[in-house]
C-alpha cells in the first residue's frame, strides 16, 4: 500500500476544494499514510514545492471558499519538460499516490502522471459542471446559489426602473450554471453556447414579453454564448427598451461552499484515497445517482456530455 501520498488542486479554484483537501488527509492519515500538500496544482510539482499535512493543517477548513493550497493553471504539465519535471519531484520525494481536485485539464495532468508509473486519482473541483461522467462537480452548487442570489437582486432593482438586465454568468464551453440560474431566479430568456440563438428572436421576445404587461425581464447568458456589455447596447437600440448588463465574473467563485458542495467534496476525497490504497490508478471519483463512482480518466475525458434540452425548453413555458 502507498505510504505517502500527495494532493493538489488545480485549475480554476471551487468551493468545496478545502473539504476535498481534508478529507484526503484525514483519511490518508487513518490509514497510516504520510500526506504531502502541493503548492499552486502542478506548478509546485514541478518547483518540488511540497509541505507535509498532517490532521491540523486541515482543521476548520471544512466550510471556507478557496483552496488551502492555492491553485493555477500551469502551461509547462502540457510539454513532456514539464510532466518529466514533476514526475522526478514525486519520485524524489518517495511519494507513490497524487490526488488532483480539478477540471478536464487537471485530469489530463493526472494521466501523465499515472502513464509514468503514479497513482494519479482525479476529483471534479469546477464550478463549470462541464464533466460529462460525474452529474455534478464539487463547486457548482455553491456558484450556482450565488448566481441565483445575484439574479435575485438584479430583479428587485430591474422591476422597481422597468427594465431588461442580461446577466452574465461565467462557463465558457458550458451553459449549465446559467441554464439551472436562469431557471431557478425565473429569466424570461437562457443564452447558453450548447444551443443557437438569433438577436432577432430575442429582440422579439423582449418586446413581446413588454406589450403582454411585463415590465422587467432578465436573460440568463452564459459567457460562452456573448459577452453582456457587448449584447446590452444592441438589444437596447434595436427594442428601444431600457437593457443593463452585469457581468457576474469571479464573484461566482468565491464564498463559502453549501453543504451539497462540501458533503459531495467530502465524499469524493474518502473514495480517492481509498482508491489509492488499493493500488488503484488513472481513475476520476464523481456522483451518479446520489452514489459516488469512479471511472477511468480516458473513458471520463472521451465522454461527451449531453446539455439537459428538457430544462432549457422549460423557460418559454415558464417565462410567459
Ligand atoms: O473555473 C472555470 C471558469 O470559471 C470558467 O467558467 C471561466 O471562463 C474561467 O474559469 C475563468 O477563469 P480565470 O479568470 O481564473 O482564468
Amino acid at each position: 500500500m502507498a505510504k505517502r501520498i500527495a494532493v493538489l488542486t488545480s485549475g480554476g479554484d471551487a468551493p468545496g476544494m478545502n473539504a476535498a483537501i481534508r478529507a484526503v488527509v484525514r483519511t490518508a492519515i487513518s490509514m497510516d499514510m504520510e500526506v504531502f500538500g502541493v503548492d499552486r496544482g502542478f506548478r509546485g510539482l514541478i518547483d518540488d514545492n511540497l509541505s507535509p499535512l498532517d490532521s491540523s493543517s486541515v482543521a476548520n477548513i471544512i466550510l471556507r471558499g478557496g483552496t488551502l493550497l492555492r491553485t493555477a493553471r500551469c502551461l509547462e504539465m502540457l510539454e513532456e519538460s514539464g510532466r518529466a519535471k514533476a514526475v522526478e519531484t514525486l519520485r524524489k520525494n518517495n511519494i507513490e499516490g497524487v490526488v488532483v481536485i480539478g477540471g478536464d485539464g487537471s485530469f489530463a495532468g493526472a494521466q501523465e502522471l499515472s502513464r509514468r508509473g503514479i497513482l494519479a486519482i482525479g476529483l471534479p473541483g469546477t464550478i463549470d459542471n462541464d464533466l460529462a461522467y460525474t452529474d455534478w462537480t464539487i463547486g457548482f452548487d455553491t456558484a450556482l446559489n450565488t448566481a441565483v442570489e445575484a439574479m435575485k437582486r438584479i430583479r428587485d432593482t430591474m422591476s422597481s426602473h422597468d427594465r431588461v438586465c442580461i446577466v452574465e454568468i461565467m462557463g465558457r464551453h458550458c451553459g449549465d450554471l446559467a441554464l439551472y440560474a436562469g431557471i431557478i431566479g425565473g429569466a424570461e430568456a437562457i443564452l447558453v453556447p450548447e444551443v443557437t440563438f438569433e438577436v432577432d428572436d430575442l429582440c422579439t421576445l423582449l418586446v413581446n414579453s413588454r406589450r403582454r404587461g411585463k415590465m422587467s425581464s432578465i436573460v440568463s447568458l452564459a459567457e460562452g454564448a456573448g459577452s453582456a456589455l457587448q449584447l446590452a447596447p444592441i438589444l437596447k437600440e434595436r427594442t428601444g427598451l431600457d437593457i443593463r448588463a452585469t457581468v457576474l465574473g469571479h464573484l461566482q467563485r468565491g464564498g463559502d461552499p453549501s453543504a451539497q458542495d462540501v458533503l459531495l467534496a467530502t465524499r469524493c476525497g474518502v473514495r480517492a484515497v481509498e482508491l489509492i490504497a488499493n493500488g488503484a490508478t488513472s481513475r476520476v471519483v464523481g456522483t451518479r445517482s446520489g452514489k459516488i463512482i469512479d471511472v477511468d480518466i480516458d473513458e471520463a475525458l472521451a465522454m461527451k456530455r449531453t446539455f439537459n434540452m428538457e430544462l432549457y425548453n422549460m423557460v418559454s413555458i415558464l417565462s410567459r
